[in-house]
């Protein structure tokens, strides 16, 4: 596996493979690494004939009172589960490689970035959105790799590429959960035993509102009321929404339908957790 600091290696090494008519996959990452992200990898793996992911921690999708300082990294633990997944290449750039001091272009989306997390993160889907697209033309990807369990950040990147003409196929891939349901996050790690315990209130209520579509609720407010009265059975969760949107414009919708997403962001302790599902995917199994 190639461990490519610069931008320049990465370009070389890409331009070598596309002259070798070689496809190129590319899973985006903040690095410490779980099998969620396993899983994008591996699914670049077999799509594609060559797979580079960068591990960036980016400081430009970070508000000023959020855990840019503290997120969790281990880049040598990242580099064992990419071998694995058959990366090819590693880009794990200084944040100097990446951004000079005097930036002053970004990329930003609007409406898509008003809704669900976009509410309380300012400025986070902009700082996304730069560096997804910065990412794009330093590798030049047939196809670029997304988890579901970012359900906003992945509608809204497959807007910007169809609004940008990036010409990237934009992959959702699923959720990938723990034995009991919690959703895998790199900022699961933050959690206590009592509030690891405690954030099974998420899949838990997940698990539940797909038990109420199946039995063929479409009234968002009746569900949303319902999620929320189960997330309230815990006392250390404190849930910032539960929403029902338009599984692409990220729009509250009055009734769903198939391809809507059922998304919400609960704060355990101090850790924010996201869980989700889209209207018609398999019910989790927990
Ligand atoms: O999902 C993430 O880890 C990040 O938002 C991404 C896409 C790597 C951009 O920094």
């Amino acid at each position: 596996m190639i461990i490519a600091t610069t931008i320049d290696e990465v370009r070389k090494q890409v331009r070598e493979w596309k002259n070798e008519g070689l496809t190129v996959g590319l899973c985006p990452t903040m690095g410490f690494l779980h099998e969620g992200h396993a899983s994008l990898m591996k699914a670049s793996h077999e799509q594609c004939d060559r797979t580079v992911a960068s591990v960036f921690v980016n400081p430009i999708q970070f508000g000023p009172n959020e855990d840019l300082d503290t997120y969790p990294r281990d880049f040598e633990h990242d580099c064992k589960i990419m071998e694995e997944a058959g990366v090819d290449m590693v880009f794990h750039p200084e944040v100097s490689e990446m951004y000079e001091e005097d930036l002053c272009t970004y990329v930003d989306i609007d409406v898509l970035s008003e809704t669900l997390c976009g509410a309380s993160r300012a400025g986070h889907f902009r700082g996304v959105c730069t560096v997804v697209s910065k990412l794009f033309n330093i590798v030049t990807p047939d196809k670029a790799f997304f988890g579901k369990k970012d359900a906003q950040q992945l509608a809204i990147i497959k807007r910007m590429v169809r609004d940008l003409s990036f010409g990237i196929e934009i992959v959702g891939c699923p959720i990938v959960r723990e034995a009991d349901g919690l959703a895998k996050s790199s900022r699961n790690t933050y959690l206590s035993e009592d509030e690891r315990k405690a954030a099974l209130i998420l899949s838990k209520t997940i698990r539940m509102g797909q038990t109420l579509v199946g039995g063929g609720e479409r009234d968002s407010l009746r569900l949303r009321e319902a999620m929320m009265v189960k997330l309230a059975s815990e006392p250390l969760a404190s849930p910032e929404y539960v929403e029902v949107v338009d599984g692409s414009t990220m729009q509250p919708v009055e009734t769903f339908k198939e391809g809507d997403l059922v998304a919400m962001a609960v704060r355990i302790g101090d850790t924010r957790l996201i869980d989700n599902f889209f209207v018609g995917d398999p019910a989790i199994e927990i």
